[in-house]
């Protein structure tokens, strides 16, 4: 076996992964409480733009080569319905416009209702639980409004039933044919997310999601919900998060052939980052890490590092 591990040359060239940038996907946080960008606390170097530093970010990432960006809003009003998330001024409305306008890049936008809730849930309260169905009704305003705003990918997380089909539903009656679904198909309910609950502002003030996010604990609930997703019309389906469920990151890319995203979630970041920046672990652990999503089977990856991995902070053998 070592005969064609011997030289570099021969290593480079037998590796079968590739890893490209135009498989990353940044998640990109605009703010409309602020004046100037803002650093996250909770998930050092990632930072909550106004509009003017979102302008700039967008020229950063572009000249670094992303080609993919999605989208999460944080808005200055928040009420029981989350009425701030449909409207046509909202802040992420206006950065799809912008983001399509002035680059060309593929505009993916988060699409839910924690960020907009006085509750810090995905979905509206009736008799003290998260509601289904007419939550999907809010769902639909959202889509079209981020459709009118010409946002190319909608990715609704809020893990509604019957949320894939409402929304393209809607899409298609109001001549959106075009604009694509990513389904947040395979959701975990888990810890790993807490950084970006301080990063949207979006932590549940009580409770969890465990009634409507998925419980690691089975392990094929999963194809139920990506059978769902799919015929619902999901043009692409996802996992999340990443590191700790590879396994069904392999399961599904051997069993289904839709484009498949995985999204690293913001605790894998802080954990690798913090490893890395107090120099328990090499900056080549970051490659490492990337690999591991593309050889699972992963099309797309969802990953804080987008950036750091691009702006030449990193010399990766996986971008030479
Ligand atoms: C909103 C949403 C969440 C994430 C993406 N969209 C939070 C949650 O569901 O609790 C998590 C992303 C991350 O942790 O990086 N529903
Ligand atoms: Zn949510």
């Amino acid at each position: 076996m070592r005969r064609s591990r011997a030289s570099i040359t021969m290593r480079d060239s037998l590796a079968d992964v590739k890893v490209r940038r135009d498989s990353l996907v940044m998640p990109v946080f605009v703010d409309e409480n602020l004046r100037e960008k803002k650093e996250i606390q909770e998930m050092r170097g990632i930072y909550r733009y106004d509009i003017n530093s979102y302008r700039k970010h967008l020229d950063h990432l572009t000249a670094n080569g992303i080609r993919n960006i999605l989208l999460f809003g944080i808005p200055s009003h928040k009420d029981s319905t989350g009425s701030a998330s449909y409207s046509s001024e909202g802040i992420v409305q206006k950065a799809i416009a912008i983001a399509r306008e002035n680059y060309s890049l593929n505009v993916m936008a988060d699409l839910c209702l924690c960020e907009y809730t006085d509750t810090g849930q995905c979905g509206l309260i009736r008799n003290g639980a998260v509601d289904n169905d007419s939550t999907l009704k809010v769902y639909e305003k959202i889509a079209l409004s981020y459709a009118q705003a010409g946002v190319n990918v909608i990715a609704p997380s809020g893990m509604m039933d019957g949320q894939v089909g409402v929304i393209r539903n809607a899409l298609d009656t109001s001549g959106f044919n075009n604009t694509m679904i990513m389904a947040y198909s395979v959701k975990y309910a888990s810890t790993l997310y807490n950084p970006f609950r301080y990063a949207a502002d979006s932590a549940p003030r009580e409770g969890d999601r465990k009634s409507y996010q998925m419980d690691y604990r089975r392990s094929q609930e999963w194809i139920d919900e990506i059978e769902l997703d799919i015929n619902e019309g999901a043009d692409i389906i996802m996992v999340k998060p990443g590191l700790f469920y590879l396994d069904i990151v392999r399961s599904v890319r051997e069993r289904f052939h839709k484009p498949l995203a995985v999204y690293s979630v913001s605790g894998e970041y802080v954990m690798i980052r913090n490893a890395i920046d107090s120099g328990f672990l090499p900056q080549e652990t970051l490659e490492e890490y990337l690999y591991s999503f593309f050889r699972a089977g992963a099309d797309l990856l969802i990953t804080y590092f987008a950036d750091y991995l691009t702006s030449g902070n990193v010399s990766l053998a996986a971008f030479r």
